[in-house]
């Protein structure tokens, strides 16, 4: 199971590692639970090197890398660099899709640049149709509507479209996982986390308060 943060744009260094002194201590290690946080990429190594130094139980993801290799490529940030901190990579957001022109190929491609430098692409998925990449082992359905809106998709219908997914990239890529993000909060994670298809959750507003993702995470600890 899966409980990941994305921040977004918004925290800075200061208010990262306030975040990850209040959750790191509350964290409990838990074989089959992984509690991912994705911040800025300016972030990223203090985020890193606070939870080595406290020894908690949680990664570190990027919001996006480069489709492009090392190189001539100014503001980019290569897969290469990004591995020495970071486990996972959140692609194809719909926030990206939408403002950032970011299109299926470009998310095929910065997928391909995630599974060479060992990095796991967290693909998020908007509808029944949107493509899952080659070889990716883990999305997130996250309908538009529901992100950001406090309007979540109805679990038993984000569930059929996890399934769906399942199904259709089944034999492809054995051991699809599906997240469901959209409004999540820890009244409602409950809903989605009892549902068979549903293997863990990507939280936007909620992973923002330390309390709040922490009350998460626990509602996560009843199904592992
Ligand atoms: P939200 O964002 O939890 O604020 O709806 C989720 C996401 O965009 O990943």
């Amino acid at each position: 199971m899966w409980i990941i943060a994305n921040w977004k744009s918004n925290k800075n260094i200061a208010e990262a590692l306030d975040w990850v002194g209040k959750v790191g201590p509350d964290l409990e290690r838990k074989e089959n639970l992984k509690v991912v946080v994705c911040p800025n990429y300016t972030d990223i190594e203090e985020v890193k090197k606070a939870i080595l130094v406290g020894n908690y139980p949680m990664l570190v993801g990027a919001q996006d890398l480069s489709a492009f290799d090392n190189g001539p490529y100014t503001g980019e940030e290569s897969a290469r660099i990004l591995k020495e901190l970071v486990d996972l990579v959140i692609l194809g957001h719909s926030e990206r899709r939408e403002n950032c022109s970011e299109t299926d190929q470009i998310v095929e491609e910065k997928v391909k640049r995630a599974l060479e430098h060992d990095i796991i692409p967290l693909v998020c998925v908007q509808n029944k149709e949107t493509p899952v990449p080659e070889n990716v082992k883990l999305v997130a359905f996250e309908p538009v509507f529901a992100i950001g809106t406090g309007n979540p998709d109805n679990s038993e219908d984000a569930s059929k479209v996890a399934e769906s997914f399942k199904e259709k990239y089944g034999p492809a890529s054995a051991g699809l996982e599906v997240l469901y993000g959209g409004s999540v909060d820890s009244q409602n994670a409950k809903a989605f986390l009892q549902q068979e298809n549903i293997s863990g959750l990507l939280i936007g507003t909620s992973s923002l308060d330390p309390q709040e993702f922490i009350k998460i995470v626990e509602v996560a600890y009843q199904f592992i």
